[in-house]
Order: structure tokens, then C-alpha cells, then sequence
């Protein structure tokens, strides 16, 4: 039988308009804290070519391997729902040749992203990240300013996390510390489980993040990267960990963290919250020297991260953007057709100065109207009969104290405005 179609695809949903209110002050906030450090927006299409997924986030991966809504369109070329943004912001940032323009880019988007996992708590087929890359700088400095940056937002909605930071080193280390780890796998194939002994030919850093109960002894003693790296990816950290400590960020450094795409280099982090179960990640970023060239580009220093917002929304305190929810001004409650026009005009008049406006034209008792006004939660309500119409004066009720007062047109808006 056809699935049912009043219902949405398992792990899509809709956000209906009480839950928004909560969605755009997060977003109102976003761009108000990134516009401080200086990032501007960008929209890339949620489309784009598959290869561009394929090779900037790697074969190997499991958003590439598994995960990738990918299908071909009337062209027969090979689409891709984005899974992520990093591979298109960079594709656009060399598209429109802004690596020829002087000193770094700060470019950030928020948008819908598509990745068909497991579902879980906190984890959607479409979620939503917020996200912010920076090309064109290798220095620590910009890495530090931009957790900063991430942790001011998060910590400004009064959500509580912790920074996990590690160091994923370089082309120059990477290679001889990937084989020994190989070998330690190699020789130990009983202790892993077949996903890492998968793992340990395809992409054998992915096996520091499994979590499977039984593997994680041995996984405890594996050689980690933080130990093998070449001097300069050490100094390189080492200073991102001052400049944190400089802005007074707590970190803990944790060599078992790697990220699930492949194009990191030196710097990852992770932002997590106890608060969110299995998957803790509230934002996940690094470093990322090698992509531009991958997608065929010159060299670039890239550095960014993304945040989830449908996990950071789950963490918002109840109480957080009540008085900034977008609620009518005024309800305005009539009864007969002259009221009924008057009302219209009322509001009209009302919605040019500012005011949130709405009123029922089908009417009905004052009792009906007045459920009304309580269930689209206005702040005011004002009541047009005929004793009102022959006086000229309206009775206006505030809805929090229930206190009424009779208002002339001419008052209206500056009560409504908290002038009078
Ligand atoms: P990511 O770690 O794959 O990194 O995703 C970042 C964040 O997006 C996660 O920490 C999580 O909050 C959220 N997220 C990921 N998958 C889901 C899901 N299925 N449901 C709900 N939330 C999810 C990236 O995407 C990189 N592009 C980050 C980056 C930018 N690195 C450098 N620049």
C-alpha cells in the first residue's frame, strides 16, 4: 500500500508556527552575533553536483559511502541534496574568485541540510545548520576568534557545552602515523569489530571514533595522532591552545576525536552538551587546507565549523523569547456589519503605524471572538458594538491584567505602542 500522504518523510518534519517563533529568534541572534566578527552571508544552491560531495568530503565516509540523497535529473547528470555546505561555500568562493581578493574571507549561511542516517534523537534526514567558514588564513588566532564566536552564541541562549579540541595533523604526519596505526590494527584484528577492520584498510582514523562497547579498550590504546605530530602541526596547536586560554575558553584536548569528513587537517573541534543524549554534538569544525585544491582550486587555507539548530533549539530554555514572540498587538472584536467595517478600518489604520492587526470577519458572539483572541495569544483587545460606535470610543482589554480602558481612535496607537 502507498504511504500515507498525509504524513511527512520518516526523519523530515514540519515546523509549525509556534515552534518558529523559537527559530527565528535563534536565527535573528546568529546574525547578529556573526555580523559582530565580521562574517557576511552566502546561499549556495541545495543542489549540486555529486562530485563535488563525493570528492571534498571523501568516498570513504559514511555521508558519502551511505547517507547521500542523490539521484539524476533529465540531463542524466548526477545531483546531490547537499549533505553539507563546506565543499559548496568553497566551490562558490573560487567560482566567483573572491581567493583573488586581499586578506580572508568570512562567509556564513544557514540553511537545510540532507543526510539519510540511522534515525535517532537529535538526528534528522533534513536538519538545520548554521555555519561559518573562513578561507584565506592559516593563523590560529582566526581559529580561537571563531570558537569564541560559536561559544558567544551558544552561551547568549543560555545553553550549557563543553569545547573538545584535537589536532588531526598534515600531510606531512598523517601518512607515517596512519600506517602504524594499520599495523596495531592489523595485529589485533580479534579485539575490533568488522566495521573497523573494514575501517582499518579504507580510512583507519574513523576507527578512533567507534562505539561499539567491546572495541573500546583496545581503541584506548591505540597511538593517537596529538602524539605523532610533525613540528609544526605541534606549534600550530599549541598556539590555537593560547589563544583560547587568552580568551579565557576552557578546552579539553581529546585525542580520540576525528571528524566524520575527510578534508580536515591540523585544528578539529567539537562543541557537545550533556543535555542531548547519543548525539552530543551540538557543532562539529576544523581546519581544512587541502579542499580548495581538491575541487581543483589553488591552494587555500580554509577553517570553519557548523552548528545543528535543530539540536541547539532542543536545548532552549522554556522561558527564553516569550516577550520577543512575534503576538498580535490587537485582536479587534465587533459585532454587527457597521462594527465589522469599522473594525477593518481600524486596523488598517493601525497596521500603517507599526501594529499587529487580526480580527475575525465571520464574528459571531463576543464570547467566540474573545476564544478567539486567547488562542492567537494578542496582547490587547479592543471591542466595537453599537454603544461604542455611537460614543466614539473604544473599550480596549489588556490581555495580561485584564484590565479595560475606553480608548479614542485618535489615543489607539500610542497605548498600543506603551506611549500612554
Ligand atoms: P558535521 O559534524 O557533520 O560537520 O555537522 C555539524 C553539526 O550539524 C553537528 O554537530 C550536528 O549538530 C549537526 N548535525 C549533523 N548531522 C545531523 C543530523 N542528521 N540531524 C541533526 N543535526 C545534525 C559539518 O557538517 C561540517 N561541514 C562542519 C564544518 C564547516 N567544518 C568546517 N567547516
Amino acid at each position: 500500500m502507498a504511504e500515507s500522504l498525509l504524513s511527512t518523510i520518516p526523519g523530515t518534519r514540519d515546523l509549525l508556527p509556534d515552534e518558529l517563533d523559537r527559530w527565528h529568534l535563534v536565527e535573528d541572534r546568529t546574525r547578529d552575533i556573526f555580523a559582530r566578527y565580521g562574517f557576511q552571508e552566502i546561499r549556495t544552491p541545495i543542489i549540486e553536483a555529486t562530485e563535488l560531495f563525493a570528492r571534498g568530503i571523501g568516498d570513504d565516509t559514511d555521508i558519502v559511502g551511505k547517507e547521500m540523497y542523490t539521484f539524476r535529473d533529465q540531463s542524466g547528470k548526477s545531483i546531490t541534496l547537499r549533505p553539507e555546505a563546506t565543499a559548496s561555500v568553497v566551490r562558490a568562493y573560487l567560482q566567483h574568485s573572491m581567493h583573488r581578493e586581499a586578506g580572508a574571507t568570512r562567509l556564513y549561511y544557514v540553511g537545510p541540510m540532507f543526510r539519510h542516517e540511522k534515525k535517532q534523537k537529535g538526528r534528522w534526514r533534513q536538519f538545520f545548520q548554521v555555519g561559518a567558514e573562513i578561507l584565506g588564513s592559516d593563523h590560529p588566532a582566526i581559529e580561537a576568534e571563531t570558537v569564541e564566536m560559536v561559544l558567544a552564541l551558544i552561551g547568549s541562549l543560555g545553553i550549557q557545552s563543553r569545547l573538545q579540541i584535537n589536532s588531526v595533523g598534515c600531510p606531512n604526519c598523517r601518512p607515517a602515523y596512519l600506517e602504524r596505526l594499520r599495523a596495531e590494527l592489523r595485529g589485533d584484528p580479534a579485539a575490533f569489530c568488522e566495521d573497523c577492520r573494514r575501517r582499518t584498510e579504507t580510512n583507519p582514523l574513523r576507527v578512533l571514533d567507534c562505539k561499539v562497547e567491546a572495541c573500546q579498550p583496545r581503541i584506548n590504546r591505540l597511538p593517537m595522532m596529538i602524539d605523532h605530530l610533525c613540528s609544526d602541526c605541534a606549534g600550530h596547536f599549541q598556539r590555537f591552545k593560547s589563544y583560547l586560554s587568552g580568551a579565557d575558553i576552557p578546552f579539553e584536548v581529546v585525542p580520540r576525536l576525528v571528524r566524520g569528513l575527510d578534508y580536515y587537517v591540523r585544528t578539529a573541534f567539537e562543541i557537545v552538551s550533556g543535555d542531548l543524549g547519543a548525539q552530543n554534538a551540538l557543532a562539529g569544525g576544523g581546519r581544512y587546507d587541502g579542499l580548495a585544491e581538491v575541487l581543483g582550486g589553488p591552494p587555500t587555507h580554509g577553517f570553519g565549523f557548523a552548528l545543528g539548530l535543530d539540536r541547539l533549539i532542543m536545548l532552549l530554555p522554556a522561558s527564553l523569547g516569550d516577550e520577543s514572540i512575534a503576538k498580535p498587538d490587537l485582536f479587534l472584536a465587533h459585532i454587527g456589519e457597521e462594527a465589522l467595517r469599522k473594525a477593518i478600518e481600524l486596523a488598517r489604520q493601525l497596521r500603517r503605524k507599526g501594529l499587529r492587526c487580526c480580527l475575525e470577519f465571520e464574528g459571531g458572539s463576543l464570547k467566540r471572538q474573545m476564544r478567539m483572541a486567547n488562542r492567537i495569544n494578542a496582547r490587547h483587545t479592543l471591542i466595537i458594538g453599537g454603544e461604542e460606535l455611537a460614543k466614539g470610543l473604544y473599550k480596549v482589554r489588556r490581555m495580561s491584567s485584564s484590565e479595560q480602558r475606553e480608548i479614542s481612535p485618535d489615543h489607539l496607537a500610542d497605548y498600543l505602542l506603551g506611549r500612554e
